[in-house]
């Protein structure tokens, strides 16, 4: 029995090195994201978890989803909710987005949208589209960390797009020159961002177009928490400054990104892209060689939700989510110890920690698992895994009294560290 057991074990060890020998170059760059990681540690009851970024289930709108996905099943609808449909999107919802970005200053027609699995594809078909091995993506710093796994797999290096910079941008295009790439595209959040929680200023907004107008570079605007505003007046998106500048969403270089994950539901996987016409094209071309379109159903119910219940829903998650941002800033001036900062953003679900210079985010986490309390070390959110002083709270997922125990908790740990 044991022969056979290791003649037969033997092949498939020796079978499994060859095939993961085989890998492409890229894949040295996929990394299991720390974030995916650390969920895994989080199902111990008692623990406070302030790692995730996710929205909170108890205020999915259930019931409209219920209701939408029974009439497009319904014998009449079936028969187009169950089958094949474009690539560019389900045109109700496509013209929903339209009078969307109407609100927000943008003009466009549906033929300037591409309705996509979630907006993490369209940051990943926005890397395939744009980055040869070697071209630079400018990102800020910290960034999202989807996005730089997204675009990791096209090999890119990465530089800073800095809003306050003076940085000459002759120096980033030699930079990335040398690199054997050219400036392809910036990528940053412009509201209450992933991980820190910062809206950039109107100023600081034209002045990132300005920098990309120099470089020659597309701007990736990611408005995933856009909606998710509790105080404080609406910013205009890069995009519709950029339209008012050039007069026209096909003159422009801005690619606006939203999202229906934080407002209805992230588990239908459905995002939008906003663009020039040529973009939308090569981006219809990209996803029908990829996954031909997003789910027909999922787009249904989204665009009927959307068209019923956006607004009021939404109004709904400001206020819920809003107490939950005071919450934890009261509870971090109460327990956070000197020496301690934190910003302090007007929406999104996000607080972005600055512990002291030699204190380490990841080192901390270990103790403040120990004390049952969770986040995520913020090293991981920067292309050069710089600046490990740092760590992100998530505050859209607990109760206010769970946020001030889990703050209390939080702020013993540090003490103690310090
Ligand atoms: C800044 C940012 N962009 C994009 C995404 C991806 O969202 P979606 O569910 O639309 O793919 C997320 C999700 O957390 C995010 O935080």
């Amino acid at each position: 029995m044991e022969n056979i057991m290791s003649l037969s074990e033997k092949p498939l060890e020796n079978t499994t090195a060859q095939l993961t020998a085989l890998f492409a170059d890229r894949t040295q760059r996929m990394k299991a994201s720390e974030i995916r990681e650390l969920l895994k540690l989080l199902a111990q009851p008692d623990i406070i978890s302030f790692a995730g970024g996710i929205p909170d289930p108890a205020y999915f709108p259930r019931e409209a989803f219920a209701e939408a996905m029974s009439k497009a099943l319904s014998e009449q609808a079936a028969s187009v909710a169950l089958q094949y449909s474009t690539s560019e999107g389900y045109t109700p919802l496509r013209d929903w987005i339209v009078g969307y970005m109407a609100r927000h200053g943008v003009t466009c027609t549906r033929d300037n949208i591409l309705i996509a699995a979630g907006s993490q594809q369209a940051l990943d078909y926005l890397g395939k589209i744009f980055l040869d091995q070697g071209d630079t993506a400018l990102v800020t710093w910290p960034t999202y960390m989807g996005a730089l796994g997204a675009f990791n797999a096209y090999e890119p290096r990465y530089d800073r797009i800095d809003p306050q910079t003076n940085r000459p941008v002759e120096d980033v295009l030699a930079d990335a020159k040398a690199a054997g790439g050219a400036v392809k595209f910036a990528y940053l959040s412009t509201d209450f961002a992933n991980p820190t929680g910062v809206t950039l200023t109107e100023e600081q907004r034209r002045t990132v177009l300005a920098r990309a107008d120099a470089l020659g570079c597309a701007v990736i605007e990611d408005a995933a928490y856009q909606e998710l505003r509790y105080r404080g007046e609406e910013i205009k998106p890069i995009l519709a400054l950029e339209i008012e500048e050039k007069g026209d969403i096909d003159a422009c270089r801005t690619i606006y990104l939203g999202s229906f994950s934080k407002t209805l539901a992230p588990g239908l996987r459905v995002g939008w892209a906003v663009a020039a016409k040529p973009v939308i094209s090569q981006l219809v071309l990209t996803k029908q060689a990829a996954d031909l379109q997003t789910a027909t159903i999922n787009q249904i119910a989204v665009s009927e939700v959307a068209h019923g219940v956006f607004d009021s829903h939404v109004a709904k998650l400001r206020e819920v989510y809003g107490a939950r941002l005071q919450a934890m800033l009261a509870a971090l001036e109460r327990h956070m110890p000197e020496g301690i900062a934190w910003t302090k953003p007007d929406g999104g679900m996000f607080v972005w920690v600055t512990l002291p210079r030699d204190m380490d985010g990841a080192e901390l986490l270990k103790e403040a698992l120990k004390a049952n309390v969770a986040f995520v070390p913020g090293g991981a959110f920067y292309a050069d895994g710089s600046n490990t002083n740092t760590l992100r709270l998530n505050f859209s997922m607990s109760a206010a009294s769970k946020i001030e125990e889990g703050i209390a908790r939080l702020g013993q740990v540090i003490r103690d560290q310090m």
